[in-house]
């Protein structure tokens, strides 16, 4: 297997019967899921997604993919949220951060910060570009304004017939703006299956296109989530994303109400902002859930490092720790001088540094009274990414059906949406308006 669970530095931090509770209560949310029968049961088409991705459905997306690589120095993706997440999640877990070759994949329609498209649209200045737009709704705002600039700029460069060839729409079947607009241009097009919400569509074109315009292997990908499918729906003892839920659940109903995801990999940071979209959209909901929180360690033993050792107590640790990875460590070298007092680490390499450092601080932060669960992941490729990715969605799924939500749905993400409209005086958003007027008189805001 590619993925173990180690919970010995949370053991005695765990009440053991509240762990066995939750292990029992797990086979019956799996056959609830399973059969369909559980609350949010339109929204389970991704459970077993990467089993029945045809190889046809692969290869149509790779063609695609080569097709905007060989026409584009850079693919502008543009989404937000789970449109736009689980690609940079698997994307940067694998770039090299210096290397400057193929196609540059760059991220638009994720906030609303002023500069950032004027910006963008310098940089693509006498480039050859693309677009690939995804939004399952096809109404999100930020995504709909990125695309209707950058789609004025395609025409512009490249006029209306040959801008339509560097255009890839991703979005639902039917429904929505974008699927209008698609029909009416005819733009091509991949469909979000109706039942996979959006931060559990990496398995389908929403993730799948733009890591292959970026180049990395979906075969591979996927080949690692199917093997990791068949773990996480069984009904035994060794299924992983059952443990982890159990265990998270037990910490969360011992007071530790935070989890803190720590990687020490330098190329893992949009994995746990993957993470963290997964596990609070689908768990934070009714006064309930387990606040996810994020560290790249050992930068933020820097920054947060005080108060994960000795801060309020209310916090838990998952650290991944790899048992390979791609990644070539640098050996230390002997210094004649030795001013810098080094020599002691001669001949060792990075990763034996970082490895005592990860081991170093699961035990002063343990010590410190925070549990840590360790997942150790075989390695940092795109197998073990794609096993890693199905089994965090498989145990958010499972947990938050442990601490009774309905884990697949967001009715929490409407409310902003809602007084953004009434404020910048959107037609149909009238009351809300007037709505919103009187609260802020009320609160003196
Ligand atoms: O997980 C979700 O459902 C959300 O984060 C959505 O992905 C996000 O709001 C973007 O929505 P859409 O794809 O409809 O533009």
């Amino acid at each position: 297997m590619q993925l173990s669970i180690d919970k010995t530095l949370v053991k005695d931090l765990m009440v053991e019967n509240h762990y066995n509770r939750y292990k029992q209560m797990g086979s019956g949310v799996i056959q609830a899921l399973k059969n369909n029968t559980c609350e949010g049961n339109d929204f389970l088409g991704w459970m077993n997604l990467p089993s029945h991705i045809s190889n046809d459905e692969l290869n149509r997306i790779q063609e695609v993919a080569d097709k905007l690589r060989s026409n584009s120095d850079a693919v502008v993706v543009i989404g937000i949220g789970g449109s736009y997440l689980g690609a940079r999640a698997v994307i940067e877990s694998q770039l090299n951060p210096f290397a400057n070759k193929g196609t540059e994949i760059i991220y638009a329609g994720h906030h609303l910060s002023p500069g950032y498209l004027t910006e963008l649209a310098s940089h693509l200045e006498g480039k050859k570009w693309s677009v690939v737009v995804i939004s399952k709704s096809g109404t999100t705002t930020e995504p709909a304004i990125a695309f209707r600039f950058l789609r004025q700029k395609l025409t512009e460069q490249f006029g209306e017939n040959s801008s339509k060839d560097r255009i890839v729409a991703i979005t639902d079947e039917k429904k929505g703006a974008l699927r209008q607009l698609v029909e009416a241009e005819g733009l091509p097009s991949f469909i979000i299956p109706d039942n996979v919400g959006g931060r559990f569509s990496v398995f389908t074109p929403v993730g799948l296109l733009p890591i292959a315009i970026a180049g990395f292997d979906i075969k591979a990908l996927i080949v690692g989530a199917v093997e990791m499918e068949k773990n996480v729906w069984s009904e035994n003892d060794e299924n992983l994303a059952l443990e982890y839920a159990a265990i998270r659940n037990a910490l969360n109903q011992n007071g530790f109400g935070i989890e803190v995801l720590a990687n020490y990999h330098h190329k893992f940071h949009y994995i746990s902002e993957w993470w963290k979209q997964l596990y609070g959209e689908s768990e934070g909901k009714d006064g309930k859930g387990i606040f996810p929180a994020s560290v790249d360690l050992t930068t933020d033993l820097h920054s947060m490092g005080q108060y994960l050792q000795d801060g309020k107590r209310n916090i838990f640790e998952t650290v991944i720790q790899f048992d390979n990875t791609q990644l070539k460590a640098e050996t230390i070298q002997e210094d004649s001088e030795n001013l810098d007092k080094l020599n002691y680490l001669a001949g060792k390499d990075l990763s034996f540094v970082n490895a005592n450092a990860l081991e170093g601080t699961m035990l002063a932060h343990r010590t410190g009274g925070v549990p840590n669960i360790k997942l150790r992941i075989a390695n940092d490729d795109m197998k073990s990414i794609g096993g890693l990715l199905q089994f965090f969605m498989a145990a958010c799924g499972i947990s938050g059906l442990m601490l009774q939500v309905n884990p697949f749905n967001q009715p929490g993400v409407e409310d902003y949406k809602r007084n953004m409209f009434a404020l910048l005086q959107k037609p149909g958003f009238e009351q809300e308006g007037e709505e919103l007027q009187q609260l802020k008189k009320n609160l003196g805001f």
